[in-house]
């Protein structure tokens, strides 16, 4: 069997394409314009990156978006002011804090500090609350991706028997509470499981999130199951030149792809989905913040 590639990237595109619909009528019925705000502590390449794409693609939409720089030696005071204001402004409805923070900062404590709704990662105790009692929360964007392609393949997922490789509070945690959410069986399997091969031969989704590279290979699949690969990992890639690197997930593509029904690339897989499941969060914040129906196939 050849696996039918699941394109995220297409996907990311148009689930912007439907925030941004969403946000046109926002602005033309009631004159409100979703406004999303990202501080980022410090000059860490990686999320400089991060911050001036996620800059980009709020524009794009039609949001508007502002960034807070602090230095990297910014006090806990200084940081918790900052969030204060945001959670105060009223033309801010989402708050996202890039992570990680330097070390001299308390990542709970900060997070714990934005408003609930607004926190549009879902990363504030009060959401992850709520998601884990079923009831309506702010969702963390990456699993929220995985959910979205999920669900778009599947269609219903009710009664699939579902192994997450990973226990991370940001991806693993609650993609598992989704796929339970959705009536799956889920396994969350991590570095402790014993024998993971097999309880992974067991699933009809399997969903990758453990930063090994190419950890997960095509023997360990079932036939037919979907492969959801979260990893990014830069391995060295000699066949390329001396020096060069290449992207791979958490799951060797060429033998799953040969086994599985269905398998998200690295790049171009769950990795466009974030921020798009971000841009989704912050127009769902704006909707409930001011008593309005959400967008429709965005949330959970
Ligand atoms: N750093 C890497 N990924 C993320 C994310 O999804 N949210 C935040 N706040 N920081 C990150």
């Amino acid at each position: 069997m050849t696996a039918t590639v699941i394109d995220g990237k297409a996907f990311a595109a148009k689930v912007r394409g439907q925030v941004a619909d969403h946000v046109a009528r926002l602005k033309e019925a009631h004159g409100i314009t979703p406004g999303l705000a990202v501080v980022l502590v410090g000059e860490d390449p990686a999320s400089q990156v991060y911050v001036r794409s996620k800059g980009k693609m709020t524009v794009e939409v039609g949001m508007k978006s502002v960034e807070h720089r602090l230095d990297a030696d910014a006090s806990e005071a200084d940081l918790l002011a900052v969030v204060k204001a945001l959670n105060e402004d009223p033309e801010i409805h989402g708050i996202l804090v890039q992570l990680p923070l330097p070390g001299h900062l308390n990542e709970d404590l900060v997070i714990n500090s934005i408003d609930p709704a607004k926190d549009v990662d879902g990363f504030h105790i009060s959401n992850v609350g709520l998601l884990g009692t079923g009831q309506k929360s702010m969702v963390p964007c990456t699993p929220l991706g995985c959910l979205m392609m999920l669900r778009d393949h599947h269609g219903s997922l009710s009664g699939l028997n579902a192994v997450v490789i990973g226990r991370s509070n940001i991806v693993g945690k609650p993609m598992a509470q989704l796929l339970l959410g959705d009536s799956c069986t889920v396994t969350i399997a991590h570095s402790r499981t014993k024998d993971i091969e097999a309880k992974v031969r067991e699933a009809d989704v399997v969903v990758a999130a453990v930063g090994r590279p190419e950890m997960v290979t095509g023997d360990w699949i079932k036939p037919g199951a979907t492969v959801i690969d979260v990893g990014i990992n830069r391995i060295d890639a000699p066949e390329k030149g001396e020096g060069k690197t290449r992207l791979v997930g958490d799951c060797d593509y060429d033998s799953c792809a040969a086994v599985a029904g269905a398998i998200t690339p690295v790049p171009g897989g769950v990795g466009p989905m974030t921020i798009a499941c971000l841009l989704a969060n912050t127009v769902t914040a704006c909707c409930r913040a001011n008593g309005l129906a959400e967008p429709e196939g965005l949330t959970a």
